[in-house]
C-alpha cells in the first residue's frame, strides 16, 4: 500500500482517490501521526497544504525513516518542504503560479515523467516557489514560469513536483501517479472491487464467527452495500431493521423493503410513523427535530433488536471520509470527524460495532455494490437525510404537511427520472415553506402554500452548486405540482450555492 501524509490540503483525498483508481490501496494519515512503516508500505506521498513552509508554525513531518529508504513523492507543499528542509530555498513567488501551465522541459530519462509529453498541461496552485534546490536535487521538469516544476534526489527514489497531479486539469496527472506507484514503488494493481469483496467477506467471517449482527437499513447506498457484504459473510446471522419514521419519500418504505427482500436479505420493517410524528408534534426548531428523531430512532431500533436473541454486533455503513483524521494546520491537535444521525446507538445497546465500508470512498462503495450485483436503482440513489422530510418542512410538522410534501417530491423526482435528469443531479428534493401566497384558480382567489424545488451538483455534499435544469422541465413540473397537489399554488426554484447556503433549508 501507499501512505499519504496529509498536511491539510483540500486535495489530499483526491490524491487517495486517484491512487485507488489505479487499483492500488492507499491510506491517508496526518503528517504528525502516521503508523509504523511495515513491509506492506511500498511508498509515501506528501500532500499539499494551505500553509507556507516559511510560516512559523508550518507543519513539519519526521521523514527520517522514510526519505532515502522508501520511494517518496512530495506534491506542492510536500515538494517545497523537502527542498527547504534539505538545504534549498523557498520564497514567495512573484509570478502567478495559479492555474494551468505547460511542461516546457522534461527529463525523458526520469521514471516519474515516463510517457509524459512535452507541452503537457499541469495545474499549479501555490503562493511560494522553490528558488534553489539542495546540491543533490536535480530538476527533471520545468514550465515557462516555474523552473523547478519537478525534481529528483540523486541516488534516491525521492521526487518532488510543485504542480498537482491529482486534479483533472493536470492532463497526464494519473500517468505521473501511475509512474510513481507502479513503476517506482512497485505496487501490484490488484486492489479491485472483486478483491475487496473477497477479502472483506473473509475478514468479516474471521471477526464475527457465529455471532449475530443487527444493521439499520436506510435505503441508501452505504447501508445497502454494508448489508450485502455481511449477508455474503454470515448469511442468516444478519438481521436488518428498516424503520418507517413517517418522514420517508412517497412509497419509499414499501419499495425499499421489497427490493431488499429480493436481494435475499433478512429484513424486518418497523412501522413507527405515529410514534415519530407524535413526538414531533408542535416542534419547529430544526436541531430539536433532529434530536427527537435521533432519540426515537434509537428507542425503536433498540426495542426491535432486543427481540432477536444473542445479538452481539451493530453494523454501520460508515465510509472512509467519516474516519479520516483531519489535520488542523493551526495547531498540532487532530480531530476526528464523526457524523451520525444515530450517534450513541452502540453505547446505548451495548454492542460491538462492525463497519465493513470504513476503508472506502463513496464511489468505491458503489463499485463494490455493483460487483455484488446490487441493482443500479439502489446504487444510483440520491442521498437522503436521516431526519427525512422533517427538515424540508419548515416549521411545525403535521401528517397533512408530510403527505403534501410527499406528493410534491414524488412528482419532482419521477419527473427527473422520466426526463433522464436524475443521474445528472447529486441530490434533489422539495421544501414546504411556511408561507402562504395569493393565487388564482379558475375564477377563485386562492391563498395556499409555496414549495421550493432544489437540485444540486456536488461530490460530497460539502460544497454544492444548483443544477441548471432546463426551463422547459421546470415549467412542466411546476404545472404538474400546482394542478395535482391540493394546497400548493406556487413553485419556486432554489438557485443558491453552498456555501453560503446549505443544501437543506433547515
Ligand atoms: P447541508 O444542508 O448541511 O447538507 O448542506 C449536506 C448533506 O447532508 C445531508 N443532511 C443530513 N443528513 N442527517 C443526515 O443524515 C442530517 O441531520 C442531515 N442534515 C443534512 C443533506 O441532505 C445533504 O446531503
Amino acid at each position: 500500500k501507499i501512505l499519504i501524509l496529509d498536511f491539510g490540503s483540500q486535495y489530499t483525498q483526491l490524491i487517495a482517490r486517484r491512487v485507488r483508481e489505479l487499483n492500488v490501496y492507499c491510506e491517508i494519515h496526518p503528517f504528525n501521526n502516521f503508523p509504523e512503516l511495515d513491509v506492506t508500505v511500498k511508498g509515501v506521498i506528501l500532500s499539499g497544504s494551505p500553509s507556507s513552509v516559511r510560516d512559523q508554525n508550518a507543519p513539519v513531518p519526521d521523514l527520517s525513516k522514510i526519505k532515502g529508504q522508501l520511494p517518496l513523492l512530495g506534491v506542492c507543499y510536500g515538494a517545497q518542504f523537502m527542498a527547504q528542509n534539505y538545504g534549498g530555498l523557498v520564497e514567495a513567488s512573484d509570478t502567478r503560479e495559479y492555474g494551468r501551465a505547460n511542461l516546457k522541459f522534461i527529463d525523458s530519462d526520469n521514471e516519474l515523467f515516463r510517457e509524459i509529453e512535452k507541452g503537457s498541461q499541469v495545474w499549479m496552485s501555490h503562493g511560494d516557489t522553490i528558488m534553489k534546490l539542495p546540491g543533490n536535487f536535480k530538476i527533471v521538469a520545468s514550465t515557462g514560469d516555474v523552473e523547478v516544476a519537478g525534481y529528483k534526489v540523486e541516488n534516491e527514489k525521492t521526487f518532488g513536483i510543485q504542480f498537482h497531479p491529482e486534479v483533472y486539469h493536470t492532463t497526464q496527472g494519473l500517468q505521473i501517479l501511475s509512474n510513481f506507484v507502479v513503476d517506482v514503488c512497485g505496487c501490484r494493481q490488484d486492489w479491485t472491487p472483486a478483491s475487496f469483496v473477497e477479502e472483506t467477506v473473509q475478514a468479516l467471517q474471521d471477526q464475527l464467527g457465529d455471532d449475530r449482527v443487527v444493521l439499520g437499513l436506510s435505503g441508501g447506498v452505504d447501508s445497502s452495500v454494508a448489508a450485502m457484504l455481511l449477508h455474503k459473510a454470515i448469511g442468516k446471522n444478519l438481521t436488518c431493521i428498516f424503520v418507517d419514521n413517517g418522514l420517508l419519500r412517497k412509497y419509499e418504505y414499501e419499495n425499499v423493503l421489497d427490493s431488499y427482500k429480493h436481494m435475499g436479505l433478512n429484513v424486518i420493517g418497523v412501522d413507527a410513523k405515529d410514534l415519530f410524528l407524535g413526538q414531533l408534534n408542535g416542534v419547529s426548531e430544526p436541531e430539536q427535530k433532529r434530536k427527537i428523531i435521533g432519540r426515537v430512532f434509537i428507542e425503536v431500533f433498540d426495542a426491535e433488536a432486543k427481540k432477536i436473541t444473542g445479538v452481539k454486533w451493530l453494523a454501520q455503513g460508515t465510509i472512509y471520509p467519516d474516519v479520516i483524521e483531519s489535520v488542523s494546520v493551526n495547531g498540532p491537535s487532530a480531530t476526528i470527524k464523526s457524523h451520525h444521525n444515530v450517534g450513541g446507538l452502540p453505547e446505548k445497546m451495548n454492542l460491538k460495532v462492525v463497519e465493513p465500508l470504513k476503508l472506502l470512498f463513496k464511489d468505491e462503495v458503489r463499485r463494490v455494490g455493483n460487483e455484488m450485483k446490487i441493482s443500479p436503482t439502489i446504487l444510483g440513489r440520491h442521498p437522503f437525510p436521516g431526519p427525512g422530510l422533517s427538515i424540508r418542512i419548515l416549521g411545525e410538522i403535521t401528517p397533512e404537511k408530510v403527505a403534501l410534501l410527499q406528493d410534491v417530491d414524488h412528482i419532482f423526482i419521477e419527473g427527473l427520472r422520466s426526463h433522464n435528469l436524475y443521474d445528472q443531479v447529486w441530490q434533489a428534493g422539495a421544501m414546504l415553506l411556511p408561507v402562504q401566497s395569493v393565487g388564482v384558480m379558475g375564477d377563485e382567489r386562492t391563498y395556499e402554500s409555496v414549495v421550493a424545488l432544489r437540485a444540486v451538483a456536488s461530490t460530497d455534499g460539502m460544497t454544492a452548486d444548483w443544477v441548471h435544469l432546463p426551463y422547459e422541465f421546470l415549467g412542466r413540473i411546476s404545472n404538474e405540482i400546482i394542478n395535482r397537489v391540493k394546497g400548493v399554488n406556487r413553485v419556486v426554484y432554489d438557485i443558491s450555492s453552498k456555501p453560503p447556503a446549505t443544501i437543506e433549508w433547515e
